[in-house]
């Protein structure tokens, strides 16, 4: 298995997003065609949200073709659009991001749909599109770089299906195709009423799709009493992951595998390069020297795959 650390193709802000959760995916990945599964033609990211870990495989050519799933219209328009627009990168890279253009195309939702998704998601609290604008309007806006990553992600769209949907729909399409593989990533069971226009879902019934997959599947939860019980239920392997969920807080999620997969991960996941995370933990010094009252955080362990947002 390769160390090799892949720099995520990522262009959306979520909340719930999988960003730090690309290590552990090309770890089990990589894993599961060691022990003699096929590679897999196509992996499915059923709740595509920013899709980020799915790209980045595709990109990094772990699996050959990524069909996206999504509910929220606003979210399938854009991805609707950045896969078959060449030219919405154009768009990105010629926008200044001052606050008079901005409230401009938040105005204006339905005159390009796409790059309203795109301005709403870089520019208010926490990427949230029905959330306010943040103070400094251009902190997560770096126009060069976005139309990079747009054009890679361009470049790769022969390659992507999207479906605008339903995530068990489009599972249950594929529960017997054992070259496809599934990244499944749906709404936080505890804040997902918060976070999403779509946040309920039958947990039960995505379980018992998931109990008769024939390839092989990944599936992250927030940590919730009604998700042990399900898998427990069904014997599925799986583990805590504690993170960083910001500066001052960690949060615990859980990750399910099927089968096919290794039963235990015990090899350490590096989620960021050694030099970024020694970056994160000077900046957790610094935060620490500025606020001598608030409760330390250095002198606890940071766990090698933390993450401390972009
Ligand atoms: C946890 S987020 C996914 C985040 C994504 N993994 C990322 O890294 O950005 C869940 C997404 O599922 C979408 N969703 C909710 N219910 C859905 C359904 N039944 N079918 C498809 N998508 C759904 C939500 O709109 C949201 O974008």
């Amino acid at each position: 298995m390769s160390g090799v650390v892949l720099r995520p193709l990522t262009v959306l802000r979520y909340s719930g997003g999988k960003r730090w959760f690309i290590g552990h995916a090309k770890y089990l990945v990589e894993a599961a065609i060691e022990r003699g599964a096929p590679r897999p033609a196509r992996l499915l990211e059923p709740f595509a949200g920013g899709a980020t870990v799915g790209l980045t495989l595709l990109n990094s050519d772990l699996v050959d073709r990524l069909i996206l799933c999504e509910l929220d219209p606003r979210v399938a328009t854009f991805w609707k659009t950045v896969l078959t627009d060449s030219r919405f990168a154009d768009r990105v890279e010629r926008f200044r991001c001052t606050r008079k253009n901005v409230l401009d195309v938040c105005k204006h939702p339905d005159r390009d749909p796409a790059f309203w998704t795109l301005v709403k998601n870089r520019t208010s609290f926490g990427g949230n599109l029905t959330g306010g604008l943040m103070r400094n309007i251009s902190s997560r806006w770096n126009g060069a770089k976005l139309a990079t990553t747009f054009r890679q992600i361009f470049a790769l769209s022969g390659r992507i299906k999207f479906v605008e949907g339903d995530a068990l729909t489009l599972l249950r399409k594929y529960a017997d195709d054992s070259n496809a593989a599934a990244f499944v990533d749906p709404p936080y069971v505890q804040a997902g009423k918060v976070l999403y226009r779509h946040w309920q879902l039958d947990h039960a019934a995505l379980f018992d799709v998931l109990a008769s997959w024939k390839g092989f599947w990944l599936l992250t939860y927030d940590h919730a009493p009604e998700i042990d019980t399900l898998v427990s239920k069904h014997q599925f392997a799986y583990r805590y992951l504690g993170m960083q969920a910001n500066l001052h807080g960690r949060k615990k999620e859980t990750m399910v595998w099927s089968r096919h997969l290794p039963h235990c991960v015990t090899e350490p996941v590096y989620l960021v390069p050694a030099k970024v995370r020694d970056r994160l933990l000077e900046q957790v010094r610094q935060w620490e020297i500025a606020n001598p009252e608030k409760p330390r955080l250095a002198g606890r362990r940071i766990p090698e795959n933390a993450w401390l947002g972009d």
